[in-house]
């Protein structure tokens, strides 16, 4: 016992020691943290319906992350009762798989908009996004008129697919090819949408902001918010085993 503790002193009183020996401690938990994440096939587990988002899709995203929506809104139901009522089957980790970055965020200014996904019809959330207050008079929200009136960008949505290519969303070829189509495609809700469903099932293809001339950026939101937690079936089994 002696011995031990006299042991002990010596490292306690020597800085370096006592430095190097800490590192080799904290080392050894990092690797027993980390190294397994790089054997197992996926640590996330993956779920039937889950796909990546449709370029338009994308687009609303980008100009969600653009407007700093986060700043106000979670997209992360957790599974706590009062979530779980109000919001939904709380988020699965393979929900946000394909989100780079991930929209989970940490502030609740608005509610969690996770599910929002047909919760309203196109015209509230035009409505909604052009004016908050004249639907939830209340409501603090900024007014995003503007996007009705700017026409989306749509050619630099190939490049997009392909960046995330590259951090591991499934994209194929013919997806980047078809971007800027297929953004066309589901915003006008005509042309090849049966292609589109092929390749993103689920897709919902369809005039989002009441002006069917054009596709402007409150087209891509919308669509983007009216997919949002629509992705799983959560009366499938795959999804109850899922959740398990
Ligand atoms: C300053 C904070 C703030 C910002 C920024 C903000 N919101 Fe909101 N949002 C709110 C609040 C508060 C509500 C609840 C009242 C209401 O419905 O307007 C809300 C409600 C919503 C709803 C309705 C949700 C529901 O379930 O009823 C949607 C959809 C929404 N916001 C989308 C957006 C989008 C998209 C953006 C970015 C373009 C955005 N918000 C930016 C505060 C914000």
């Amino acid at each position: 016992m002696a011995a031990w503790a006299n042991r002990h002193k010596k490292i306690e009183r020597n800085v370096t020691l006592l430095g190097a020996l800490s590192l080799v401690v904290v080392a050894i938990g990092g690797i027993v943290e980390i190294a397994p994440l790089f054997w197992i096939e996926s640590t996330v587990k993956h779920v039937e319906g889950v796909r990546p988002y449709t370029p338009l899709e994308l687009a609303g995203r980008n100009i969600y992350i653009r407007e700093g929506c986060y700043g106000c809104h979670s997209q992360m139901i957790r599974p706590f009762r009062d979530e779980v009522e109000r919001y939904g089957h709380y988020s699965l980790a393979a929900e946000s798989m394909y989100d780079h970055p991930f929209q989970w965020g940490s502030e609740r200014t608005g509610p969690d908009l996770a599910r929002v996904g047909g919760r309203y019809s196109d015209e509230w959330h035009v409505q909604h996004m052009k004016n908050p207050q004249s639907v939830v008079p209340e409501s603090i929200m900024p007014k995003y008129a503007f996007l009705a009136n700017r026409n989306l960008d749509t050619s630099r949505l190939g490049a997009d697919l392909a960046a995330l290519r590259k951090v591991g969303v499934p994209y194929t070829d013919e997806d980047i090819a078809k971007a800027d189509e297929d953004a066309r495609t589901q915003g006008f809700g005509e042309g090849d949408t049966a292609g589109l469903a092929r390749r993103y099932p689920r897709v919902q293809a369809r005039d989002f902001d009441g002006d069917p001339g054009r596709i402007t950026e409150m087209d891509a939101l919308v669509a983007y918010l009216q997919g949002l937690g629509t992705q799983i079936d959560f009366k499938s089994a795959s999804a109850r085993e899922a959740t398990k």
